[in-house]
């Protein structure tokens, strides 16, 4: 029997205010769940493999800097440090301008 790779579905809320009023929508992409998957991995799939056009935020990788923080699933999370097990829902940070997708302006608490 085949090794069969299990996918899940990415729904990632899009959004660029510079584009059609800022109006959002959800895009959903099917992305390979490897062993140790976080969602900053999912996401890297995803710009590397599926869609460059996608945005997200992340520097140290290590649950040190909290800017990768979004919403996963209806909760606050850091992205890098998050594991995946399923389907996800990724919304940007809420309370904060919109950069792009899930890119907000984290400058105001700097
Ligand atoms: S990239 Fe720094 S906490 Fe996730």
């Amino acid at each position: 029997m085949a090794n069969e790779v299990q996918t899940i579905t990415v729904k990632v809320r899009r959004a660029d205010p510079d584009v059609n009023g800022g109006e959002a929508s959800y895009q959903s992409y099917t992305v390979p769940l490897e062993p140790g998957s976080t969602v900053l991995s999912v996401l890297r799939h995803i710009t590397e493999n599926i869609d460059r056009t996608l945005s997200y935020y992340r520097s140290c990788r290590i649950g040190k800097c909290a800017g990768c923080r979004m919403v996963v699933n209806g909760k606050t999370r850091l992205a890098c440090t998050t594991a995946v097990t399923g389907d996800i829902t990724l919304d940007p940070l809420p309370g904060y301008p919109l950069i792009k997708d899930l890119v907000v302006d984290l400058s105001a608490e700097r």
